[in-house]
This record gives C-alpha cells, sequence and structure tokens, in this order.
C-alpha cells in the first residue's frame, strides 16, 4: 500500500498504542480521534507522550460529536475504527452509554461519510469482538453427528448449581467446544456483545451502500504491554497482576477449566494492519486469536510464574453473569485472507507483559469493589 492517512478512533487506547506506532513506521501519516476516557487513562491522563511528534496528529474529542469527527475524517483515505466503551459487566448496567458510544459512535461515522461532502476514504477496519458469537461453537462428542451447536447462554440458576458446561439439548451430556468459525451463529448474550454486533451491520451495510470497503476483524482475549492497569472492568490478566503485585492470591471464578484465546496485542496490530493494506480483504469478516484455548488456572499460572511468584490460586465457583465457558478461534480466514498468522507465543508474551508491568506504578486492587458493583445487580453469584 501506498503511503497514506488513516484515521484511528480510539487510537490512544490499548491497541491503539501498538497500532498508530506501527503504521507511523511503516510511512503513514496518521491522525488519532480519542476523548481519553478516563476510565482508560485517568483522571489525568499519563503515559501519552509518543503521541507527541513522531507525524501523529492528535484530536482530543468523542466519536460521538458529529464535527469533531467531520474534521478529522478530512483527508482521510483509511479509517480504523477502535474507540469504545469495551466492559463486559460494566455494560450490563450502562447500557445507554454504551450503546451511544459503541453504537452512535460508529453511526455518526457513516452518517459522516454518507452526508458530507469531499470526503475520501476508501476502506474501513472496524475492531469487533468475538463476544458476539456467545457461548460460540460446540460439537456433541457423545451424539457424534456433526452438528455444530451454538448454546444458550447458561442461566443464573445453572452457574448457582455449578453446571458450568452447557449441554446437548437431545442427549443432555456436556458439549465440546470447538474453534469457532466466522459462520458459525452469532448470540451476543451482554450488551457489550450487542453493541458490537451493531457496530458490525452498521459498517457493513453502510460501507457496502457507499463502495467503501470494510475489514472486520473479531478479537478475542487481547493482552499485552500497554493495556489498561487501572480498568477494573477489562482484562483479567492486568487485575490478576496487580493481585500478584500485591501479595494477593488469583480467585478464580468457576471451576477454573474455563477457556479462552489469548492473542498478544503487536499480532492484533500487525493484523489490522494487514486489513489495511492487503490487496483482497475488502468486505469481510475475520476473526483475530492465537488459535489456541487456554484456562483460567493455566493463564493465572503462567502469569504468576512471569512475576516469579509462587502461583497462589484460590478457585471461587463464583460467577458473573454473562460470562461464557470458552472461547478459540477459527483462525483459518486469517491465514488465508490477511495471509497473517500470530507470531507471539503464550510464554514470549506473558514474559513481555510481566516485564513492562513491574516498570508502572502500582495500581489499587479495584477487584472487590468492581465484584461488589456486579453482586448488587445480581448479575455475580
Ligand atoms: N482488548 C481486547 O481484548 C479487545 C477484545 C475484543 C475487541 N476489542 C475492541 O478493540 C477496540 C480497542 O480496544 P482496546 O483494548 O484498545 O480498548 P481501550 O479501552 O484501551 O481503548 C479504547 C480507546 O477508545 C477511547 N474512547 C472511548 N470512548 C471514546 C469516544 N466516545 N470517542 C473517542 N475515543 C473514545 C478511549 O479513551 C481509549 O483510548 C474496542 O473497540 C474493543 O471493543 C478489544
Amino acid at each position: 500500500m501506498p503511503s497514506e492517512k488513516v484515521l484511528v478512533t480510539g487510537g490512544a487506547g490499548f491497541i491503539g498504542s501498538h497500532l498508530v506506532p506501527a503504521l507511523v513506521s511503516m510511512g503513514h501519516e496518521v491522525r488519532v480521534l480519542d476523548n481519553l476516557s478516563p476510565q482508560i487513562h485517568g483522571a489525568l491522563p499519563q503515559g501519552l507522550g509518543w503521541l507527541e511528534g513522531n507525524g501523529i496528529g492528535f484530536v482530543r474529542g468523542s466519536v460521538c460529536d458529529r464535527a469533531v469527527l467531520t474534521a478529522a475524517l478530512k483527508g482521510v483515505d483509511a479509517v480504523v475504527h477502535l474507540a469504545a466503551e469495551t466492559g463486559t459487566g460494566q455494560s450490563m448496567y450502562e447500557v445507554s452509554r454504551y450503546s451511544e458510544v459503541n453504537v452512535g459512535g460508529t453511526a455518526n461515522l457513516l452518517d459522516v461519510l454518507t452526508n458530507e461532502p469531499g470526503l475520501q476514504v476508501k476502506r474501513v477496519v472496524l475492531a469487533s469482538s468475538r463476544s458476539i458469537y456467545g457461548e460460540g461453537a460446540y460439537v456433541c462428542e457423545t451424539c457424534a453427528d456433526g452438528l455444530r451447536h451454538a448454546p444458550d447462554p447458561r442461566s443464573p440458576e445453572e452457574l448457582a448449581a455449578h453446571r458450568w458446561e452447557p449441554v446437548c439439548p437431545a442427549c443432555g451430556w456436556a458439549l465440546a467446544a470447538v474453534p469457532t468459525r466466522e459462520s458459525d451463529a452469532v448470540k451476543p448474550a451482554s450488551i457489550y456483545a450487542a453493541t458490537k454486533y451493531a457496530q458490525e451491520d452498521l459498517v457493513r451495510i453502510g460501507c457496502s451502500s457507499l463502495g467503501i470497503g470494510y475489514v472486520i476483524l473479531r478479537l478475542q482475549n487481547v493482552y499485552g504491554e500497554g493495556q489498561s492497569l487501572n480498568n477494573p472492568y477489562t482484562g483479567i490478566l492486568s487485575i490478576f497482576s496487580t493481585r500478584v503485585r500485591r501479595g494477593l492470591h488469583l480467585p478464580i471464578f468457576e471451576d477454573g477449566l474455563e477457556t479462552r484465546d489469548f492473542v498478544h496485542v503487536e499480532d492484533v496490530a500487525n493484523a489490522f494492519i494487514s486489513g489495511l493494506t492487503s490487496a483482497e480483504p475488502a468486505n469481510c469478516v475475520i476473526n483475530v486469536g492465537s488459535g489456541e484455548r487456554t484456562t483460567v488456572l493455566e493463564i493465572a499460572t503462567h502469569l504468576s510464574e512471569a512475576f516469579g511468584a509462587p502461583p497462589d490460586l484460590k478457585t471461587t465457583a463464583q460467577f458473573r453473569v454473562g460470562d461464557i465457558r470458552h472461547n478459540c478461534a477459527d483462525i483459518g480466514r486469517l491465514n488465508a485472507i490477511l495471509e497473517y498468522s500470530p507470531k507471539v507465543t503464550l510464554a514470549e508474551g506473558m514474559q513481555r507483559f510481566a516485564s513492562w508491568v513491574k516498570t508502572q506504578d502500582l495500581p489499587e486492587d479495584r477487584l472487590d469493589k468492581a465484584n461488589e458493583e456486579l453482586r448488587a445487580r445480581k448479575l455475580m453469584g
């Protein structure tokens, strides 16, 4: 791709802090539009020196502000839309805020692209989320009938009875999770997921009608250097790293055998670059993950070891309503269409994350407060 002008909304955040410098180093001119949300950046944002100079144009403002967004889009060839509220649990009781920023901000982007004259955007790359799949894809190894199941969210009653695994509707035995494909059923189970799916629809329909190419990336659990250590609503590794540094035990929800697909932020930034630059990706939806499944017990152990601390894990059998049991991406399309394969192994990524965390101020441990908020709303048991 020749040098282009790229607008990255939410570019001051975790993924943006890796993507924006990478784009600049490739010779692109980058503009960042970010409102420096206090939940992410604190009341007095710090550590954003990298946004100054290096050819990065920084605009402090909201994607929901039409005038600001219109000005930010002037002369831009491509948009990476990252700006969003991202806490799954918090979204369940801050419904309007999540909808206004995630759905409203994306609608605003498409409205401006549709109605403002003189814009020249040719491609939009959206950060979507694996959360839109809900529980994702499962098969029944007992029935062995080859069917792919998309179980409903586990009910509070099932969770309270510690029936953690989704079960087969035919035989009642536990289903087995398999890597979820982009063509599998979509079943958002949280307000956050619903807003991410709405973003996808808006981008797919709006860009198609405008003749703008789009790439929708469904990100798995992204981790790595630069992730917010202050936001108690997202990021199991942030929450756990603070507790390890404070010498506190790591509380493990359910039985600890729930699994996640952890993908390092450098690989995610590279997937965005492929989405922006590859010749034939336009108008597609692509999973971005490692393609590997890791249990929460394993990740907590890896993290403790990366800090040189003996793992102090307490499986609590507590649960959060809306949490999924397993997730793992089928990354065939990432490999085939974007010609990208994740490079950072979990062991290397965990070491890099722990080394970076040690250079950061020690945050307060806000896990109990966040859990209290969920409990008060009957979203945790
Ligand atoms: N990190 C993950 O594990 C993950 C997983 C799936 C999807 N995603 C998606 O990737 C995107 C980026 O995630 P991240 O991890 O970098 O999050 P982040 O919270 O670190 O960054 C988001 C950025 O958006 C900014 N922002 C929030 N509201 C805004 C608004 N109204 N206008 C302008 N800027 C605003 C914040 O200040 C922040 O800098 C999000 O859309 C998120 O839904 C992330």
